[in-house]
């Protein structure tokens, strides 16, 4: 079999480490041949690509990044690139195309499965919004990150007697702000799912203050928002990409509260830290067995399906399935972090 693959969308830690995993799987496993893309799906259209062998990726595993290089596809491209997917398939003399990527190359993915390319993906994003599967790779590391990071900003906030207001990547799932707002004992947590009133941050540092508590933490989701008539504060306009671009709600929020409080506060931007270095065991364990599974379904010719994270076993899962609705923080799991919102 020869297999194609590519990593598109937004870099994720673990990228590297799905590409070893089925070159070795697909090579040592199967005898098989394996190219990989350029850029992403830039590369596919514009027939830049290489051989991957063993050599290829030999060391990769726990380098951030990917070695294939990504980029985002505008719409028109993409129409173009399902117009002729039976013609590259052929060109390119490849049996199955495996599109590494998070939502929007998912739905790509599955658009060019529609239109007759043998296709098996494998999902990823720091965001963990990806329906359909329990976790991505990148999210584990991610939250190691801004995790570290408020536990640093605690102490020199301390220090400073400040709020610190840490904003965290997750556009319309505030699963990272969650989960690393919990672990580093963030004082609020504010997410996309739940618009924010800043009278009651402004109540619970007030609180915090008067406890002789003399800083506080809070972490916001780049997505998050406040409530209609609360803040003076205007969403971003729609990118090319058709994604919003984000109107620097850390801040907008930091200079809301330090008005408010007439205490200082500071934005803290983590930005693409986040999706930069090393993957962490957790991510490199996820993104090999997912790796390894896609060359499995590969062979048994389940096209239109992508791995996917069930409790601890990895199954296939239609593409359609993966596409048709982001995984959203719910309500029980806002519940559980309640004292902090
Ligand atoms: O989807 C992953 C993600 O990291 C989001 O959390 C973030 O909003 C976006 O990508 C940033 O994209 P870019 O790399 O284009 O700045």
């Amino acid at each position: 079999m020869r297999i194609g693959v590519l990593t598109a969308g937004g870099d994720c830690p673990g990228l590297n480490a799905v590409i070893r995993s089925v070159v070795h799987r697909a090579v040592v496993g199967h005898g098989d041949e394996v190219i990989g893309f350029e850029d992403g799906f830039k590369g596919l259209l514009d027939g830049r690509h290489r051989k991957l062998d063993l050599e290829a990726v030999s060391g990769i595993l726990a380098r951030g990044g990917t070695i294939l290089g990504s980029s985002r596809l505008e719409r028109a491209r993409l129409r173009e690139a399902c117009e002729s997917s039976k013609e590259l398939a052929r060109e390119y003399g490849i049996d199955v195309l495996i599109p590494i990527g998070g939502e929007g190359t998912l739905t790509a993915s599955r658009m060019l499965s529609d239109a007759g390319l043998p296709v098996v993906g494998v999902p990823k994003t720091i965001d963990n919004d990806i329906s359909a599967t329990d976790r991505t790779f990148g999210f584990d590391t991610a939250v190691g990150v801004a995790t570290e990071a408020i536990d640093r900003l605690k102490t020199t906030a301390e220090s400073h007697q400040r709020v610190m207001v840490v904003e965290v990547m997750g556009r319309h799932a505030g699963w990272i702000a969650l989960e690393s707002g919990m672990a580093g004992g963030a004082h609020g947590i504010c997410l996309p799912e739940r618009p924010f009133d800043p009278a009651d941050l402004v109540k619970m540092v007030e609180e915090r203050f008067a406890r002789g508590k003399k800083f506080a933490v809070i972490c916001v989701a780049e997505g998050a928002h406040p409530a209609e008539g609360t803040m003076d504060y205007k969403k971003g306009a729609i990118d090319q990409f058709g994604h919003e671009r984000f109107a620097g709600i850390g801040t907008k929020l930091a200079a809301e509260l330090e008005r408010r409080l007439g205490k200082e506060a500071r934005p803290v931007i983590l930005g693409h830290v986040q999706r930069g270095g090393t993957p962490t065991a957790y991510d490199r364990v996820l993104a090999t067995r997912f790796g390894w599974h896609a060359v499995e379904a590969a062979h048994r010719g389940e096209f239109g399906m992508m791995t996917s994270l069930k409790g601890t076993d990895i199954r296939m899962v239609p593409l359609a399935e993966a596409t048709t609705e982001l995984k959203r923080v719910p309500e029980n799991r806002m519940n559980e972090a309640e004292s902090v919102f």
